[in-house]
């Protein structure tokens, strides 16, 4: 069933840069079919804009971005997004790339921080002009124009306020803040945050300007940076599946989303997400970039919701809640899982037992108990297969 997207002053919209940002991690590439498909599925979890690709890369990228454009940029469906350049050539061809979705974006962009000006070689002054050309073609192609200063997390303050307030005077909607070395800490970047939203002149509450946050992850902060944002009023977040991007990567949409729903009253937002479709995402995207998930990796690790220790496999067998605080289903897991090893205790193994169809109990329990950890003693998991044979030998049972 396709997601209906509503939006309110409370809504964070989810911007997905996977096909983009999560792009350039080093080694994913995709083919254009496997875009398509991800575009695909990204609009069934029911993010709210799509960054497609950045359309002046390559050929290739182009007409990826087209085809994303044409058959995912539905009237009910997601905003189509394409990076350009500060230059005019990157923002006609993200026009190209872009124009037959129902909803297209143009994202601009430009490094604002000393070394980032430094490359470029221009001063404070050029790089104001630049902003304002680059912003006003691209408003004169198309409605939806967002701006990023890149390299916000350290670029000086008054700078940043300048760069955004010409951003807005020459029509960008959106205001992307990104912190593209991974570099500030949760209260640096709430503090940045909040002071841009009431010092840019044209971009305060009430404007109609939205506010985005962009965070990569070198230090391990992204979502913490990004939900710190949210907290100072920031109503788009940039975001990846699997947290994958260039370096360390980009800040992890299940993550995010998942913390805005489970710690509703913390944050007090809503998004359009529909979170049981992480899992199938997440999966989808991790085969296609040839990029495995890390098994302790938040919301879609594989032991996410895998339980080892007998105190916690006894906690969650009596109630759930005792040892989670997200169900499996709500990110489109079946279960839990009850890993048996060294570990567990008599309460698990009597419950995988009887799913095996051996309902044993008391002396006859604790006797295959006994065995089963010297068993797991000897192997890190004990196997199904493991367990029939314990049982075929302790009780001569075919
Ligand atoms: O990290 C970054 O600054 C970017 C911009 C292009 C938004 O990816
Ligand atoms: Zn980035």
């Amino acid at each position: 069933m396709a997601v209906k997207r509503t939006y309110d002053e409370n809504t964070v919209v989810i911007f997905d840069t996977t096909l983009r940002d999560g792009e350039q991690s080093p080694g994913a590439t995709l083919s254009s079919a496997e875009k398509l498909e991800i575009a695909r599925q990204l609009s069934r979890l029911g993010v709210d804009v799509i960054e497609a690709g950045f359309p002046a890369a390559s050929p290739d990228d182009l007409k990826a971005v087209q085809r994303i454009a044409q058959e995912v940029g539905t009237e009910d469906g997601p905003t189509i997004a394409g990076l350009a350049r500060a230059v005019e050539g990157d923002i006609r061809t993200a026009w190209e790339g872009v124009k037959d979705a129902a909803h297209p974006r143009i994202h601009t962009f430009l490094g604002t921080s000393p070394s980032h000006l430094r490359m470029l070689r221009i001063d404070e002054e050029e790089g104001l002009q630049r902003i304002r050309k680059a912003v006003t073609l691209a408003k004169s192609l198309c409605d939806d124009v967002e701006f990023s200063p890149m390299d916000a997390g350290r670029t000086d303050m008054e700078f940043l306020i300048k760069a955004c307030a010409v951003a807005v005077e020459c029509g960008a909607t959106t205001l992307n803040i990104p912190d593209t070395v991974g570099y500030v800490t949760p209260k640096e970047w709430a503090e940045k945050i909040e002071q841009l939203i009431q010092e840019t002149p044209g971009a305060g509450p009430g404007s109609g300007v939205i506010w985005s946050v962009h965070c990569h992850n070198d230090l391990g902060m992204a979502t913490a940076n990004t939900l710190a944002a949210v907290q100072s009023g920031a109503r788009q977040v940039e975001v990846t599946i699997n947290g994958i991007g260039e370096r360390a990567g980009n800040t992890s949409m299940e993550e995010v989303v998942m913390a805005l729903h489970t710690r509703k009253s913390a944050y007090d937002v809503r998004t359009n997400v529909d979170t049981t479709q992480f899992m199938k995402t997440s999966r989808m995207v991790s085969n296609y970039m040839g990029m495995p998930v890390q098994p302790n990796k938040a919301i879609v690790g594989a032991n996410a919701f895998a339980h080892e220790s007998g105190i916690h496999q006894d906690g969650v067998l009596k109630d759930a809640e005792t040892f989670e605080i997200m169900t499996p289903e709500s990110v489109g897991l079946h279960t839990s899982r009850l890993v048996l090893g060294k570990h567990s205790g008599r309460h698990a193994l009597k419950v995988r037992l009887a799913e095996l169809g051996y309902n044993v109990d008391g002396d006859a329990l604790n006797q295959v108990f006994s065995r089963f950890k010297v068993l797991a003693d000897a192997k890190k998991n004990v196997t199904d297969a493991d367990l029939e044979a314990l049982m075929t030998d302790e009780f001569h049972k075919p």
